[in-house]
């Protein structure tokens, strides 16, 4: 089973906008290994963020790598703007593009490629696009807002890519987001996740360095 090192991947959308530049310096000096941007288009989630100029600003200041979720539509339409900033790239599968296609023009645009589902959708729909990715995106809140608590079932799901996983002999990331605290990020890492997204609890945190810390020690000895 492959073992990949923990990420900690704090969530652009639980931070202050106004003052971008320092809050990703902040979630640098934490100990952020990636910083999560969440895109959305207002048809896909009920919900709009920002779009491809608002991660080129990221990315013009920060130095850890970007991976940016796209909770929109047609992903296949409108990665080609976010990939000069990003290193991965995830889609749902739920999204209106052909997924296989679009998943090999993420991975021809020279960053890595993931692929999400929403807490209603079956794992099984995931089946057909294991071998072609490079994380899976396990969402364990119903994507579109930050704030939301974490749904214990959605760990069936990481349950499960890991054994299918193993069973086919890859080794694609396990990744979750939505709800992740101490305590979940622990759950979370217990059922084989090893990249956690977390906004609210880091963003929000009174002081952002022991949140991310305390997560990385959580997980550590959920997973001894
Ligand atoms: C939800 C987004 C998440 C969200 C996580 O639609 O995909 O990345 O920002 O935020 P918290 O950690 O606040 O649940
Ligand atoms: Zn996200």
């Amino acid at each position: 089973m492959p073992t990949h090192p923990l990420i900690i991947a704090p969530s652009v959308l639980a931070c202050n906008f106004g003052r971008l530049h320092e809050e990703v310096a902040r979630a640098e000096a934490a100990g952020a290994d990636w910083l999560h941007l969440d895109v959305m288009d207002g048809h896909f989630v009920d919900n709009i963020s920002f779009g491809p100029a608002f991660v080129q600003a990221v990315a013009k200041v920060a130095t850890v790598p970007l991976d940016v979720h796209l909770m929109i539509d047609k992903p296949a339409h409108y990665f080609p703007r976010f990939a000069p900033y990003a290193k991965n790239i995830t889609i749902h599968i739920e999204a209106q593009d052909e997924v296989a296609p679009t998943l090999a023009a993420i991975r021809a645009a020279g960053c890595t490629c993931g692929l999400s589902l929403r807490p209603a959708t079956p794992f099984a729909t995931l089946l057909p696009f294991l071998e072609q990715i490079d994380l899976l995106l396990v969402m364990t809140v119903v994507p579109g807002f930050g704030g939301q608590p974490f749904m214990p079932e959605t760990l069936s799901k990481v349950a499960a890519a890991v054994a299918e996983r193993s069973a086919r002999g890859l080794s694609f990331r396990i990744q979750v987001d939505g709800g992740i605290t101490v305590a979940t990020a622990a759950d979370s890492a217990r059922a084989g996740a090893d990249t956690l997204v977390a906004g609210t609890s880091v963003f929000g945190a009174p002081e952002m360095g022991s949140a991310i810390t305390s997560m990385r020690a959580a997980v550590e000895s959920a997973t001894a």
